[in-house]
């Protein structure tokens, strides 16, 4: 277990495109433990790998009540979404702040899991939100972006 430096707003690393991952590790492995730990430490819903300086399309999100049921999504995309939903946004590279985001209310996502087999996870509300902000992050965007009248403090 090994908690991560959270790389902030301002960080170049946050703005570039993260490439696709084409096998299973040992370091791989070690780094989605690593992730793990950093977001409960940091008591965040979701973090990808760039925000902690690794240029790789991963990303886990935990959006349960007791922190007990993470989602890993390596070269994830959106497949489908519908809807909208309009609310705070917050990311734990902008520490502090937050800011209102319209989201789609479902989004259907492809990914691969640990096993680099095919998965499809399916989200509404807050797991729709974490989804499209994280997988965001893969392509170099931060909510900041996207917020209707800017970020400010919480
Ligand atoms: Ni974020």
């Amino acid at each position: 277990m090994a908690i991560r430096n959270i790389r902030v707003m301002g960080d170049a690393v946050l703005e570039k495109e993260c490439r696709p991952i084409t096998e299973m590790n040992k370091k791989l492995e070690l780094l989605i433990e690593d992730m793990l730990d950093t977001m409960y430490e940091a008591n965040g819903v979701g973090l990808a790998a760039p925000q902690v300086g690794i240029l790789k399309q991963l990303v886990v999100i935990d959006v349960s009540e007791e922190g007990d049921d993470p989602i890993i999504l390596i070269n994830p995309e959106i497949i489908e979404m519908e809807g909208s939903q309009t609310g705070q946004e917050g990311c734990l590279s902008i520490p502090g702040k937050s800011g209102v985001v319209t989201r789609p209310n479902y989004v259907k996502v492809k990914a691969l899991d640990m096993d680099m087999n095919e998965v499809i996870y399916e989200g509404t509300e807050l797991l729709a939100r974490a989804f499209c902000h994280e997988i965001d992050h893969l392509h170099g965007i931060l909510y900041a972006s996207k917020a209707e009248g800017g970020i400010h403090d919480v």
